[in-house]
């Protein structure tokens, strides 16, 4: 098998020994030796979720805690305003229709995020809102939210605030219990460096609160069901059991590495793929710098180029494999993942490989300009 550089924003690359966990032999998801995994893996999870509260870890991808957070919090009819920055806003927007809530959405052009100020106005036009759901970082586009302006914003009325981090948690700080985020759901796929298969939510004392007033029917995503189950060390179905192995051995990872260190690792890694594209001249940064992402980049190309063909190009010449647009971007940009187990040199391989690929494709003398700005933030950081 040819080498990869697997540079999209999840599933991200995962470590050996977070691997080989996987491979340990079957056990019986009742027994000890699961339960201890089980119980760890949360209480580790507690401390990169930067809180106190309860955290639950369901079978399942982002998207199910996205509807478990619907599900176990509102009834039908409840008002609810939601962050559309692009397909993942966008998700929670149509997830929350589904199960007839009355959703106003907030919807930013692609690459800009939600200022506080616009927040603030819908909200005062929306007293009767119950809840607020934001993407932390939507994957879309590369754009971060800046929570520390929007979430007091939320916070100073009773209203529940939600947050989408499934591409940022353990990435980019998200200080959970200080900022009083009420609900926090995430995945094991990314930033986790974890396989695909789990999905994680965190659940408040004002969301207890909201669940025992909701009526909307639910009964795998059960929060009081789950938590019941996680008293006597285990999960109301039968869980993915190697996931949980791998994914406490990633989180002791992450820990001993230290947050702050894995924070400030992708901040150093976006700012490196940043520059270098920027470098290059002939591409467009989607995202607004002020929403920059440190997890994923969203690239615009030339109007010549078509970014589906370029991938293609880098995966069969390099290895080097991105990813596409989606939703109404689809075929109009790439993204490059720097998220998890991702060092400096897979940017430098990513950028220099795009260099070689746009000088095939008709752009001369790029050669060196991306690979040696993304050195100069390596060198300074
Ligand atoms: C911000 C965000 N929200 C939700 C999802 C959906 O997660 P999943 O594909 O694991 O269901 C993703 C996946 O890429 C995401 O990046």
């Amino acid at each position: 098998m040819p080498k990869m550089y697997l540079m999209i924003p999840g599933p991200t690359p995962v470590p050996n020994d977070v691997l080989r966990e996987m491979a340990r032999e079957m056990v019986n998801h009742r027994g000890q030796e699961f339960s201890k995994a089980l119980l760890e893996s949360t209480e580790l999870l507690k401390k990169v979720f930067q809180t106190n509260n309860d955290v639950f870890i369901f079978t399942s991808s982002g998207t199910g805690a996205m509807e478990a957070s619907i599900v176990n919090f509102f009834s039908p009819g409840d008002k609810v305003i939601v962050g559309v920055c692009g397909v993942f806003g966008e998700r929670y927007a149509k997830i929350c229709n589904a199960f007839g809530l009355n959703v106003v959405s907030i919807k930013t052009p692609a690459g800009k995020g939600i200022e506080p100020e616009e927040l603030e106005k819908v909200i005062k036009e929306n007293p009767d809102v119950k809840g607020v759901f934001l993407t932390h970082n939507e994957t879309s586009t590369g754009v971060t939210l800046n929570l520390r302006e929007l979430a007091p914003i939320v916070k100073e009325k009773d209203i529940l605030l939600i947050v989408d981090a499934i591409s940022s948690l353990g990435a980019i700080d998200l200080p959970t219990d200080a900022l009083n985020i009420d609900v926090v759901v995430t995945a094991s796929q990314k930033a986790l460096e974890t396989p695909p298969g789990l999905s994680m939510m965190s659940v408040s004392p004002l969301a207890w609160e909201y669940y025992e007033r909701a009526k909307l029917p639910r009964f795998y995503w059960d929060i009081k069901m789950a938590k019941k189950f996680l008293e006597e060390g285990a999960t109301p179905f039968t869980p993915a059991v190697s996931q949980v192995f791998a994914l406490r051995k990633a989180l002791e990872n992450i820990l001993s590495r230290g947050l702050e260190n894995n924070f400030k690792r992708h901040k150093i890694l976006g700012s490196a793929v940043r520059a270098g594209v920027k470098a290059l001249g002939v591409l467009n940064l989607l995202a607004d710098e002020k929403f920059a992402s440190d997890t994923v980049t969203a690239v615009v190309p030339p109007s010549n180029v078509n970014p589906d063909e370029l991938r293609k190009k880098l995966r069969q010449e390099f290895g080097v494999v991105l990813a596409g647009g989606q939703g109404e971007l689809k075929g109009k940009i790439f993204r490059i993942g720097h998220v998890g187990y991702v060092e400096p040199t897979d940017v430098l391989v990513t950028l220099s490989s795009l260099e070689i690929v746009l000088e095939k494709m008709g752009y001369d003398g790029l050669r060196g300009k991306a690979v040696e700005s993304a050195e100069k933030v390596f060198l300074n950081s």
